[in-house]
């Protein structure tokens, strides 16, 4: 492509965590694109954020098989290319196993990691032949152990999280810096959808997206290849590392079991 409009593309940028990185990133001189599903509040974002020559905005179900493909077309076609990419948009669900619908385990999957991996691969070349460029895959704490009552999520966050972690060391080196971002509970609509809203929101276990964003991008600037957010998450993560896994699954559960 000639000459590209190089800018930064969040998926999920709608709501949550992905709006807090487009105001952030935003605020630090950034162009955009917005990608998400309901344009009508990525349009509203984009207002916010200075308008259409500052942010694109592309409405894409990611969850689509031909939806990847499709955004790197369109962006294609309107001269836009990235050197930072988010890959925030991501869905969980609760419930059993044996009882989720087929169709909604397979979009969650098709979303949280084909979606992530293909967006990689499309993008990320682009950034190592300019020998500059970002990628942040939004991962989870609960990639960290399994996670009953939400085991396709968690499942999903583990194959990011190895994923970013094994892509980050291939380009240590390119000028391409890679960052897995691991937030913990997270005051956005993740829970309203997930149906986890049992597991309450306070100031003690819960960050907002903001504090989220600020610790990625200041990890980014420090080269840092995985951050754990909240000085609270970072301590579960470690006691989980000396804790039998039989102990941290229980506990989990007992977060995520369905009440009868
Ligand atoms: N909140 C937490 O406690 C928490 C903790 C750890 C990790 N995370 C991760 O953080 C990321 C962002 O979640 P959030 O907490 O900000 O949740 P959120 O407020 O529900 O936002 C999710 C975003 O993903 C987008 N999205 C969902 N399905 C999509 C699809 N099929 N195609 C394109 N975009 C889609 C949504 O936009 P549309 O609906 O408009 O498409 C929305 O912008 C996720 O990867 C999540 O797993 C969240």
């Amino acid at each position: 492509m000639a000459a590209a409009d190089l800018r930064a593309l969040v998926t999920g940028a709608s709501a949550g965590i992905g709006a807090a990185f487009a105001r952030a990133l935003r605020a630090r001189g950034e162009r955009l694109i917005l990608v998400a599903r309901r344009v009508d509040r990525l349009e509203a974002l984009a207002a916010e954020l200075g308008g259409s020559e500052y942010v694109a905005v592309v409405a894409a179900d990611l969850a689509q098989p031909r939806a990847v493909a499709e955004l790197a077309a369109t962006l294609e076609a309107r001269g836009l290319g990235v050197d930072t990419l988010v890959n925030n948009a991501g869905v969980g669900h609760t419930g059993r196993f044996v009882e989720e619908p087929e169709d909604r385990i397979l979009a969650m999957l098709d979303l949280n990691v084909r979606a992530t991996v293909l967006m990689t691969r499309r993008f990320v070349p682009g950034m190592v032949a300019r020998k500059r460029g970002a990628l942040i895959n939004v991962v989870s704490t609960s990639a960290f152990q399994p996670v009953p009552y939400m085991s396709t999520y968690a499942a999903s966050k583990s194959f990011l999280l190895s994923f970013t972690d094994g892509v980050a060391f291939e380009l240590r080196g390119s000028g391409v810096r890679v960052q897995a971002l691991c937030p913990g509970l997270t005051a956005t609509e993740f829970q309203q959808v997930a149906g986890t809203d049992q597991v309450p929101f306070n100031k003690t276990t819960t960050q907002t997206p903001e504090a989220v964003v600020a610790e990625s991008l200041a990890g980014l600037d420090r080269g840092k290849e995985r951050i754990v957010t909240g000085w609270l998450n970072r301590a579960t993560v470690a006691a989980q590392r000396l804790t039998p896994q039989s102990v941290s699954k229980y506990v989990a559960a007992k977060m995520f079991e369905p009440k009868p």
